[in-house]
């Protein structure tokens, strides 16, 4: 579910996506809570112009509590509802076709004195690759398994799922690309599985990630690990600390640094270590 994005790819889409927004009346956009930020498309709030939109801060178990919090009063305001949603919950499913219709009130309002019976409201889902589209489709349509389509944007002939409330979804998902041109954008995607490990060296990418879990609470590390971090102790060197403290060491003694990157990385990206949010809003 990798996509490498192009200038024409990225125009490509664009074009469909303005196709479907006009079918539809609500945009559902998808970001990851460990990282709201990284994990939006610079340009849809640009595309979908006016429309209404639900944002879903998705992947809420695996951000922090407090950075939920903080990130929910940041974002929310008059014309943006937040919610922190795990797409595999039904629960949440629930109350996320609750809240369309709550947006949509008015305008269904409007439709049913036109005398329109069983008006039904259509929406569609988008997001960058991996932030959880495809669960939440099969999630809110009771449907199992079935990957959507990893093509950008949206194909052409479309297909509209039947939800609870009167509620259409797009069955194909819109996919953006996210900001890759900024560096610590590109290292959030890659901590998070969102783009490629072979696009960043994955040692170096677990070191990155070493040294930003130290910054933000390098409990973190020793509780899972069991290992001490003295003051000023380098990424590196709390690398090796966890490499021997694993046994991720080679015949000739040598420290694995390919697996100790690996299972670093792995046991972020699954929540092993913790509930971990990796970026808070900028200080205005
Ligand atoms: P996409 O369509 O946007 O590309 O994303 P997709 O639904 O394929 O989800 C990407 C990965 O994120 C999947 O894991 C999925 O299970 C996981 N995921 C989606 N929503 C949530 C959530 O709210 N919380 C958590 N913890 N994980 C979520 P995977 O390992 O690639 O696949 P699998 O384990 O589901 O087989």
């Amino acid at each position: 579910d990798h996509i490498n994005w192009y200038p024409g790819h990225m125009k490509k889409t664009k074009d469909l996506l303005r196709d479907s927004l006009k079918l539809i009346d609500i945009v559902v956009e998808l970001l990851d809570s460990r990282i709201p930020r990284s994990s939006k498309n610079p340009d849809i709030d640009t595309i979908i112009n006016n429309k209404p939109k639900l944002v879903l801060m998705n992947k809420s178990d695996l951000g922090n509590e407090e950075g939920n919090r903080i990130w929910k009063k940041h974002l929310e305001n008059e014309n943006t509802k937040v919610m922190f949603v795990n797409a595999h919950s039904p629960k949440d499913g629930a109350r996320i076709t609750k809240e369309i219709q709550s947006i949509l009130k008015d305008k269904i309002e409007e439709r049913k004195a036109k005398g329109i019976k069983n008006v039904t409201v259509r929406a569609m889902i988008v997001g960058i690759p991996n932030v959880g589209k495809s669960t939440l489709i099969n999630s809110l349509s009771g449907r199992k398994g079935a990957k959507t389509g990893n093509r950008p944007g949206v194909t052409k002939g479309k297909q509209w799922i039947k939800l609870k409330g009167n509620i259409e979804l797009l069955d194909t998902p819109g996919i953006l690309w996210p900001k890759f041109e900024d560096q610590e954008v590109a290292m959030n995607l890659g901590f998070t599985g969102a783009i490629k490990d072979e696009v960043l060296d994955i040692e170096t990418l677990a070191l990155r990630l070493i040294e930003r879990l130290i910054s933000i609470d390098s409990a973190v590390l020793e509780d899972r690990y069991g290992i001490e971090i003295s003051e000023g102790q380098s990424p590196l060197g709390v690398m090796d600390t966890i490499a021997l403290a694993r046994g991720a060491v080679a015949r000739n003694k040598e420290i694995d640094y390919t697996r100790v990157a690996n299972m670093v990385l792995d046991e972020f990206r699954k929540g092993v270590l913790g509930r971990i949010t990796l970026e808070l809003p900028e200080r205005e």
